[in-house]
């Protein structure tokens, strides 16, 4: 299974990939994560791109695209993956599809993941995540036992540098003026398909297996 799960900030495509990884056991591609990762161990690529992510920008097209070619490459991606947070433009959408063409491999599904922009503020700005296992929680809608700590793993939750306000406003735009364009792109190649994203995150879950056993 080859997905894009597209979908604005904080719709829950990071919650949705993980139980994704669990039923199915095809690894998660995150740009954000893989960028996260660049920027705490300070290497050259991460001090480029946080730059970036503090102003709630795009890292651009070269540094993004080179990273996810590689990965996809990987032998645990040979079954399939779930890419997340990427394509984010449309020349990252057409990259892509130049690179799975050559390897004759190409999409199954672009699964956009529905949700009104006016609960996202309070889903970002309320997320909270274990920097030892990576599980996450919302202080609003699904609050660890004790606060700080993860429930999970006893490790310290920690909030994103970019679940700012302000940020997030910045990331919002760049979603609305950037990203959105990807459903039509995915709709015209006839792989789109969409869930609404609000409510129990299990419930959407079902719907997301539904959508994706469809398909199989
Ligand atoms: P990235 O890390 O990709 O962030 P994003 O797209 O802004 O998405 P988020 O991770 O914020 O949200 P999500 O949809 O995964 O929601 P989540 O499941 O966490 O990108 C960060 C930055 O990196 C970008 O701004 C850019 O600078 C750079 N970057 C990354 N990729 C790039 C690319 N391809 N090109 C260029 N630059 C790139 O959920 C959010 C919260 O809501 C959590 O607290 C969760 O518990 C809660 N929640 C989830 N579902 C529900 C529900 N159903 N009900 C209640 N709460 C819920």
């Amino acid at each position: 299974m080859r997905l894009v799960l597209l979908g604005a900030p904080g719709g829950g495509k990071g919650t949705q990939a993980k139980k994704l990884i669990d039923k199915y056991g095809i690894p998660q591609i995150s740009t954000g994560d893989i960028l996260r990762a660049a920027v705490a161990a300070g290497t050259p690529l991460g001090k480029e791109a946080k730059s970036y992510m503090d102003k709630g920008e795009l890292v651009p097209d070269s540094v993004v695209i080179g990273l996810v070619k590689e990965r996809i490459a990987q032998d645990d991606c040979k079954k399939g993956y779930i890419l997340d947070g990427f394509p984010r433009n449309t020349a990252q959408a057409e990259a892509l599809d130049k690179v799975l063409v050559g390897m004759g491999a190409p999409l199954d599904t672009a699964l956009l993941i529905d949700v009104d922009k006016d609960v996202l503020m309070k889903r970002l700005t309320g997320r909270r995540t274990c920097r030892n296992c990576q599980q996450m929680y919302n202080i609003y809608f699904s609050p660890p036992k004790k606060e700080g700590v993860c429930d999970k793993c006893g490790g310290e939750l920690f909030q994103r540098d970019d679940d700012k306000e302000e940020t997030i406003r910045r990331r919002l735009d760049v979603y609305d003026a950037q990203t959105s364009p990807l459903i039509n792109y995915y709709k015209e190649r006839r792989i789109l398909n969409s869930v609404q994203g609000v409510g129990n995150i299990d419930e959407i879950f079902k719907n997301v297996c539904a959508i994706l056993e469809s398909k199989s």
